[in-house]
């Protein structure tokens, strides 16, 4: 079992990093293997849009997300770990997002319609975090990663949504966001449905 961890914000040390760590913390304490990505290290262009995968399903463009995309395959699970930047994820996450868009043709092209109803190849969760405490906070990050994971074949597992913290490291006075990130983590590393937790 190899549990993928993508750290998806800019901000080193920032909440979502701390709240992914412990969530990984969970995934090794359950004895899966653990792989991490961080976006904020990761030299790519946004998609181009060029309908290049269309027929192969394999990306034209030559840069890091050539590491990437091998990870993505051999993952039986992903924790996406995003801070919430205008409603959605930052550009770091967002440009692999999109380059996933070869995993989509890749799917496409190799599933038949009615296979494509299923996700065969594991499941994904989020984690996300923001600085208010709207309603619509977390709409369009879920739809964004629920599709992300739809195009790499994963099922949507569940999220942890944590509202009202902004400045670096604050998330370290939630005890109980720490702690639902790590039971996520060991849930994660069994593939267990996790539903949806706001706190
Ligand atoms: C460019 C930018 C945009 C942001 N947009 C939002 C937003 O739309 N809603 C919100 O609640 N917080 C917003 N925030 C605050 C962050 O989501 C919040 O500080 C979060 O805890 C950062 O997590 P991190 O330390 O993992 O990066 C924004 C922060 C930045 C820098």
């Amino acid at each position: 079992m190899i549990v993928l961890g993508i750290y998806g914000s800019p901000r080193k040390g920032g909440n979502s990093d701390q709240l992914l760590d412990r969530a990984l913390k969970g995934v090794a304490a359950s004895g899966a293997e653990v792989k991490k990505i961080y976006a904020r290290h990761i030299k790519i262009s946004g998609c181009l849009e060029c309908g290049g995968c269309d027929q192969t399903g394999i990306c034209v463009q030559k840069d890091d997300m050539s590491q990437i995309y091998p990870l993505l395959e051999e993952s039986n699970v992903i924790i996406l770990a995003t801070p919430i930047f205008f409603y959605s994820p930052p550009a770091q996450i967002k440009a692999i997002i999109d380059r996933a868009q070869a995993c989509w043709a890749k799917r496409f092209l190799t599933k038949p319609p009615e296979a494509r109803k299923r996700h065969d190849s594991g499941i994904g969760y989020l984690i996300a975090i923001g600085a208010t405490k709207g309603k619509k906070l977390f709409d369009c990050t879920k739809l964004v990663a629920k599709y992300f994971f739809d195009a790499l074949d994963m099922a949507y597992g569940g999220d942890l949504l944590i509202r009202g913290v902004e400045k670096k490291s604050d998330i370290l006075k939630r005890s109980d966001a720490l702690d639902a990130a790590y039971e996520l983590g060991k849930k994660a590393a069994r593939a267990e449905q996790v539903g949806s937790t706001l706190l």
